[in-house]
C-alpha cells in the first residue's frame, strides 16, 4: 500500500487544472475553468473546474469530484493506480507500507496473476515462434488463415504445445505457486498433477487498458466435436469477463480518432481487421454487451457500430444489450456481413479497401433496422403489427435524457413513416412508456424505504407544508453531516464546539438508527474518529479520502445549493444573512428536524404497541409514553418556531 506520507505529498502537489487540463481543453472563466465535459457528449461547455476548491463539476451530466476521482472515472484507474499516475507525473517517489491483511492478500493474488499471465504469454509466444512444433502446428495454421507475423506479434498470440504438461512443468520450475497457477486457468489439476489447460491450442492474450495480460482465449487448431472451440480464463481477481472488451488496449487511440467504436464477435475478427488497417475495433466474445462494457465504449465515443454476420445468433444477443445503449445515449448502428461470412473471413475475401467501403455504405441505424426486421417478419398480420408499434415505442422511450430530445423526435418521425401511422399517436405512446418508467422508479424507491417512515414524512409534510425539507428521506441526514463538516470546528459557545454540541445532542446509536444512508454514517464515524483524536477535520479531509464514494459524496454535499429557508432569510448585521452568519440557527434547526423525525417514528411505534397491548397496565404505560413523546414533540416544534404541528 502507498504510505500516508506519499499520499500527502501527492495531495500537496496536485493541481486540478493541471490534471484535468491534460485531458480537457480548459478556458478561464472568472475564477473557474470551463471546458467540454469528457463524460458526456456536448457542444457547448458545461464542465467547470474550480482551482480554489480543487474540484470539478459538470452542469450538464452532474458528474463531480476531485483530481483522483477524475482519473478514476476517465481512465478507469483504481484509486491506487490513480495515485501512481499522479506520483509519476509529479516525480514523487512512492513509499510503500503494510496493507490490511485482506486487501494485501487480494492485491498479492492480483499481482501474482499478472506475473503468471505475463510468464504464460511469453512462454506461449516463444513456443509459437521458436519451437519446431509451434511453427509446424501453430504458426502455419495462423499463416494459412492469412495472419501476418507483425500482427501475430502485436497481439502477442501464442501456442501451447501438445505434450500435456509442457507449460505446467515450466511454470513449476519457475517456482510459481500451484494454487495461483490453477486460479489463472493456465493449468488444471488432473491425476494428482498439474496439466496444461490449453494444450495444442492457439493462445489469444487478453489485455487490460494499460496492456497487461488479464487472461487468455485458447482456440482449438483441429476442429474437434468433443472439445469446446475456445477455452477462456475462469473469473478470478483480474479476469472479470463482464468488464472486458477484447482488443480495447489496441483500439483506444483509433476509436478516439475515428470517434467510433466497431464491435465484432470474435478474437480473430479483431486481429484480422487490425491487419486490414481497421483499428478502432473491439470484441465482446459473442455475448450481449454488459453495462460495464458499454461504459468502457462510452469512455471513448458515443458512436457504436456493430459488425456481425447476418444470420448468426450474435445479432440476437447484441439486440438484448441495446436498449441499455440507447439509454446511455449511444448512437448504435449495425452492419451485417453477408453470405455466412464473418468480419474476419469477409475482409480476407474482399480486401481491406472494399471492406471499409462496405462498412461505410451499409451502416444502418439500429432502431430502424430492428423495426425493418420485425416488419418484414409480420407481413400483413395486423395483430403482429400492433405489437411492433408497442415494442418500438418502448425502445424509443429509453432515450430519456433531455439532451437527446431531438434524437427521440427524429425516431418518432421516421418510425411513424415506416409504420404508416400518425406521428402524434406514436409520440403519445412513447410518452406513456416514459411516464410508466418514471412511476415505476419512484415506486421502487418508496417501496425500498421504510414504509412507516414514508407515512411519517407525509404526515409531517401535510401538516406543515415543509415539502422541501421533507421531500427526500436523506435531506436531513445530509444536512446534519454537512453542518458537521462545515461548522463543526466553530465555537458553539465559550466552552464547546459545534461538533461537541452535535455529538452531545445526538449519540452514536441514535445517529446510526436515524441515518439510513450508510455512506453518511461512515463519514460521520470517520469525522468523529478524527475529531476525537484531536485532528481538526473538515470537508477537506475527505477530498482525497481513499474511498472515492465517500469523497465524492462529501464534495456533493458541500456543493449542493442549500436554500436559506424563509425564516432564515433575514437581515444579519446590516446585510442579507448568509448561512455562515446563521450557522447556529442552521445547526439547531437541522438537529430539531432530525429529532422530530425520530419522535414521529417512536410515536407510531408506540401507537402500534398500544393497539396490541393486552393488559390495562401495558395500555397505561403506552399512553403515558404517548403523552411524553407528544410533549417532547411540542417542545421541539416550539423551538423551531415554525408551523405548529397538528397534535
Ligand atoms: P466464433 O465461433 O465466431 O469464433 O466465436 P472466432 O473468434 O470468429 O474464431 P474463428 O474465426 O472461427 O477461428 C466468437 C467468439 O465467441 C467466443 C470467443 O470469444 C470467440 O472469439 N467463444 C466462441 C467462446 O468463448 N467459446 C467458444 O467455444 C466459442
Ligand atoms: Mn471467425
Amino acid at each position: 500500500m502507498i504510505s500516508k506520507a506519499t499520499i500527502q505529498e501527492i495531495q500537496n502537489k496536485i493541481d486540478i487544472e493541471d490534471i484535468v487540463g491534460a485531458f480537457v481543453k480548459l478556458k478561464r472563466r472568472g475564477s473557474n475553468y470551463l471546458g467540454l465535459c469528457p463524460f458526456h457528449n456536448e457542444k457547448s461547455p458545461s464542465f467547470t473546474v474550480s482551482k480554489a476548491k480543487q474540484i470539478y463539476k459538470c452542469f450538464g451530466c452532474g458528474k463531480s469530484g476531485n483530481s483522483i476521482s477524475f482519473l478514476m472515472e476517465l481512465e478507469k484507474y483504481s484509486y491506487v493506480e490513480a495515485l501512481r499516475w499522479l506520483a509519476n507525473k509529479y516525480n514523487i517517489e512512492i513509499e510503500e507500507t503494510e496493507a490490511t491483511p485482506e486487501s494485501k492478500i487480494y492485491q498479492q493474488a492480483a499481482d501474482s496473476l499478472f506475473v503468471i499471465n505475463n510468464f504464460g504469454q511469453k512462454f506461449f509466444s516463444e513456443a509459437l515462434f521458436e519451437t519446431d512444433e509451434g511453427q509446424d502446428v501453430g504458426l502455419s495454421y495462423l499463416k494459412q488463415r492469412g495472419f501476418r507475423e507483425d500482427i501475430i506479434k502485436k497481439f502477442q498470440l501464442g501456442y501451447n504445445p501438445v505434450g500435456g504438461d509442457v507449460f505446467a512443468k515450466a511454470a513449476l520450475a519457475a517456482q510459481y505457486n500451484q494454487d495461483l497457477l490453477q486460479k489463472s486457468g493456465l493449468v488444471v489439476l488432473r491425476d494428482n498433477g498439474l496439466k496444461d489447460n490449453y494444450r495444442e491450442r492457439i493462445i489469444f492474450p487478453i489485455h487490460n487498458q494499460s496492456g497487461k495480460v488479464l487472461g487468455f482465449g485458447a482456440r482449438l487448431i483441429k476442429s474437434n466435436d468433443k472439445a469446446p472451440k475456445y477455452i477462456n480464463t475462469p473469473e478470478n481477481e483480474i479476469y472479470v469477463k463482464s468488464k472486458i472488451l477484447y482488443g480495447s488496449y489496441f483500439a483506444r487511440v483509433a476509436i478516439d480518432k475515428a470517434d467510433e467504436c466497431l464491435l465484432v464477435e470474435g478474437y480473430t475478427d479483431v486481429v484480422s481487421l487490425h491487419q486490414a488497417g481497421v483499428e478502432n475495433v473491439v470484441a465482446s466474445g459473442g455475448t450481449s454487451l454488459t453495462p460495464d462494457q458499454l461504459r468502457l465504449v462510452k469512455k471513448y465515443t458515443n458512436n457504436l457500430t456493430i459488425i456481425y454476420d447476418g444470420d448468426g445468433a450474435g445479432v440476437k444477443a447484441a439486440v438484448r444489450g441495446m436498449d441499455l445503449a440507447l439509454e446511455e445515449g449511444l448512437n448504435v448502428r449495425l452492419v451485417l456481413i453477408p453470405d455466412k461470412e464473418d468480419p474476419d473471413s469477409y475482409v480476407n475475401k474482399i480486401g481491406a479497401t472494399a471492406f471499409k467501403e462496405f462498412v461505410a455504405n451499409n451502416k444502418k441505424d439500429f432502431v430502424i433496422f430492428q423495426l425493418g426486421l420485425s416488419l418484414a417478419e409480420a407481413g400483413n398480420d395486423s395483430t403482429k403489427k400492433a405489437t411492433i408499434v408497442q415494442k418500438i415505442a418502448e425502445t424509443i422511450s429509453k432515450i430519456t435524457k433531455t439532451e437527446h430530445f431531438t434524437k427521440r423526435q427524429d425516431y418518432v418521425k421516421q418510425v411513424a413513416e415506416m409504420l404508416k401511422i400518425e406521428e402524434a399517436g406514436l409520440n403519445d405512446l412513447v410518452n406513456k412508456f416514459i411516464r410508466e418508467k418514471v412511476q415505476k422508479e419512484e415506486g421502487r424507491q418508496i417501496a425500498a424505504s421504510n414504509e412507516e417512515f414514508a407515512n411519517v414524512e407525509q404526515e409531517i409534510t401535510e401538516n406543515t407544508g415543509l415539502e422541501n425539507l421533507f421531500k427526500k428521506d436523506e435531506y436531513q441526514e445530509r444536512a446534519i453531516i454537512r453542518s458537521l463538516l462545515e461548522f463543526g470546528l466553530k465555537q458553539w459557545n465559550e466552552d464547546i464546539t459545534v461538533a461537541d454540541y452535535i455529538f452531545k445532542e445526538i449519540d452514536d446509536n441514535e445517529l446510526e438508527l436515524m441515518i439510513e444512508n450508510e455512506n453518511l454514517v461512515s463519514i460521520l464515524h470517520l469525522y468523529k474518529g478524527w475529531y476525537l483524536e484531536g485532528k481538526k477535520p473538515t470537508d477537506e479531509n475527505f477530498l482525497y479520502y481513499e474511498d472515492v464514494t465517500l469523497s465524492n459524496l462529501v464534495i456533493n454535499l458541500m456543493d449542493s445549493q442549500t436554500e436559506i429557508s424563509a425564516n432564515w432569510a433575514k437581515i444579519f448585521e446590516g446585510k442579507i444573512a448568509t448561512r455562515e452568519d446563521l450557522f447556529r440557527e442552521e445547526v439547531l434547526s437541522t438537529l430539531a428536524y432530525f429529532k422530530l423525525r425520530k419522535l414521529k417514528k417512536l410515536i407510531i411505534e408506540n401507537q402500534k404497541e398500544l393497539e396490541n397491548a393486552l393488559s390495562s397496565e401495558d395500555q397505561l404505560l403506552c399512553l403515558q409514553t404517548h403523552v411524553a413523546l407528544k410533549h417532547a414533540e411540542q417542545v421541539i416544534t416550539k423551538e423551531l418556531g415554525t408551523v405548529i404541528f397538528r397534535l
